[in-house]
C-alpha cells in the first residue's frame, strides 16, 4: 500500500482495514516522520514507527531494513502502547539492518532548515534526512550494532565527535556523548529482543504461505526520486521501496494499492499546482487536515489527476482506495485538475523540473457536488449518484480501478466497491 499523493492520504486507516486479512505487516522506509492515525472503537492511536498491524492481535509487524529508527522514540511508542494494553512481544521484528537516528541528526536537520530560510523544505525535524545521509555516506550505525555494546559505543563516540564538529560549523551546540550513549543503551536493552535478520524472517513467512502487507509511509510526491525534489523526504516512498527496504523481491509483490484523498493536501513547502485557498479554509474550519506528527495545518487543493496518473504509473497501482470523500460533502461545485499548462504545452503528468512545476497552471474540469452527508453510507450503491460519478471520474483519470472508499475515520466507515 502506497500513498498516491503528498502523504497524509489516510493510509493509517486503510492499512488497518487491510491488516485484517494479512499475517505480517511490514514498514520498509521512512521513520518517525510518518504519523498514521488509526481509530479503534473510541480509542485513537497515532503510530509513527510501529506498523499499524500492532493493534490487531495475532499479526506480526516488521520494521524493515529501509526504515530509519530513532531508538528512543521507538521505545517510547512501544511503552505507550503497552500502557494502553497493547501486547508487544514476539509480534514485533526489528531488522538488524535498519539505520539509527540520533539526537545530532535531529539537530542537523533543524539547523539546515533554518539556514535555508525561505527555501526550507519544511521537514518534520525528526533527523530523517541526515540519518539517510549517513547511510548513503556509509558511516551510519544500525540496530544490529546494538548487539555488541562495546563496539557500538566505540562507533557512536566517533560519530558524536565528527557530528559535533559539524554542529559547531552550522552554529549549533555540541551533543554530550555521555547523554547520547546513556539514552541509546537504555533503548537498546528494550529493543534487543526484537532485533533479528528480518529478510530471513520475511522469506520464511513467504515459504509458509503467509500473506505480507507492506505499509508505505509518506506519498509518491515525497519520494526522493519521483517527488518534487528537493521538497521531498529522503526515502523511496513508491512501491519499489517496499522491495529494497525489506529484501522481498519484486516478483513476490502481487498487488499495489494506491491510497489517495478525494482532494489533495500537502504539508511542508514545495509546489502544489491545484492548491485552493477556499478549500483549505473550508476543511480547516471543519477541524480537518491538521498533521498527525507535527500538528501543522495542511495545505489543501482540488484533486490532481495529473499527479495521481504519474503515481499509478510509477507504483504500478492495481487498486485504488479513495479516502475523505465526506470532506467534500458540502461543496457545491467540485474541480478536478486533469492536466497542467506549461506555457503553450499541455502536460498529462508533472514535469521533472521544479522550476517547470512551479510555473504549471492547472487545467480544471468541474463536476456538480452531491451536497449530502456520506459519512453514514456503507455501500457503493448507497452513495449519492453525483458522488459515484465523481469517484468513477477520478479513478478513470488516474488510470486504476476503484476498490475502497472511506467516508470517515472509523473502521466501519469503509465502502468496498463491487
Ligand atoms: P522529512 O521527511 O522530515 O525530512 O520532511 C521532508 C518533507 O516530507 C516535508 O515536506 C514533510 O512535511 C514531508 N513529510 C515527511 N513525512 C511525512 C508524512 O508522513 N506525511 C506528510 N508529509 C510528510
Amino acid at each position: 500500500m502506497v500513498g498516491a499523493q503528498w502523504g497524509d492520504e489516510g493510509k493509517g486507516k486503510i492499512i488497518d482495514y487491510l491488516t485484517e486479512r494479512a499475517d505480517v505487516v511490514v514498514r520498509s522506509q521512512g521513520g518517525n516522520n510518518a504519523g498514521h492515525t488509526v481509530i479503534v472503537g473510541s480509542e485513537k492511536y497515532v503510530l509513527h514507527l510501529l506498523p499499524s498491524g500492532i493493534l490487531r492481535p495475532g499479526k506480526t509487524c516488521v520494521i524493515g531494513n529501509g526504515v530509519v529508527v530513532d531508538p528512543v522514540h521507538l521505545v517510547r511508542e512501544i511503552e505507550d502502547l503497552r500502557r494502553r494494553g497493547v501486547a508487544i512481544k514476539d509480534n514485533l521484528v526489528l531488522s538488524d539492518r535498519a539505520h539509527l537516528v540520533f539526537p545530532y541528526h535531529r539537530q542537523i536537520d533543524e539547523l539546515r532548515e533554518e539556514a535555508k530560510g525561505r527555501r526550507k523544505i519544511g521537514t518534520t525535524k525528526r533527523g530523517i534526512g541526515p540519518c539517510y545521509g549517513d547511510k548513503v555516506e556509509r558511516v551510519g550505525l544500525r540496530t544490529g550494532d546494538f548487539l555488541d555494546e562495546a563496539e557500538f559505543l566505540k562507533a557512536l563516540r566517533a560519530r558524536v565527535t565528527e557530528n559535533n564538529r559539524l554542529l559547531k560549523a552550522l552554529g549549533g551546540r555540541a551533543v554530550s556523548f555521555a547523554e547520547v550513549s546513556r539514552e541509546a543503551l537504555r533503548a537498546a536493552r528494550v529493543l534487543r529482543p526484537f532485533i533479528r535478520n528480518a529478510v530471513v524472517y520475511l522469506h520464511e513467512a513467504l515459504k509458509s504461505k503467509k500473506s505480507l502487507l507492506f505499509e508505505g509511509a509518506q506519498g509518491t510526491f515525497l519520494d526522493l526520486d519521483h517527488g518534487t525534489y528537493p521538497y521531498v523526504t529522503s526515502s523511496n516512498t513508491t512501491s519499489g521501496g517496499a522491495c529494497t527496504g525489506t529484501g522481498v523481491p519484486p516478483n513476490r509483490i502481487g498487488q499495489v494499492m494506491g491510497v489517495m484523498k478525494a482532494y489533495t493536501t500537502r504539508v511542508g513547502e514545495g509546489p502544489f499546482p491545484s492548491e485552493a485557498r477556499d478549500l483549505s479554509d473550508m476543511l480547516h474550519a471543519m477541524g480537518r487536515e491538521f498533521g498527525a506528527t507535527t500538528g501543522r495545518a495542511r495545505r489543501c487543493g482540488w484533486f490532481d489527476a495529473a499527479a495521481t496518473r504519474y503515481a499509478a504509473m510509477v507504483n504500478g497501482i492495481t487498486a485504488l482506495a479513495v479516502t475523505n470523500l465526506d470532506g467534500l460533502d458540502t461543496v457545491e461545485t467540485l474541480r478536478i485538475c486533469v492536466a497542467y499548462k506549461l506555457g503553450r504545452r499541455t502536460l498529462d503528468v508533472p514535469p521533472s523540473s521544479l522550476r517547470d512545476l512551479e510555473r504549471c497552471e492547472p487545467v480544471y474540469i468541474e463536476l456538480p457536488g452531491w451536497q449530502k452527508d456520506t459519512s453514514q453510507v456503507r455501500t457503493f450503491a448507497g452513495l449519492p449518484a453525483k458522488a459515484r460519478a465523481y469517484l468513477r471520474r477520478i479513478a478513470a483519470l488516474t488510470g486504476a480501478p476503484l476498490a475502497l472508499v472511506s467516508v470517515g475515520p472509523a473502521r466501519d466507515q469503509t465502502i468496498v466497491v463491487p
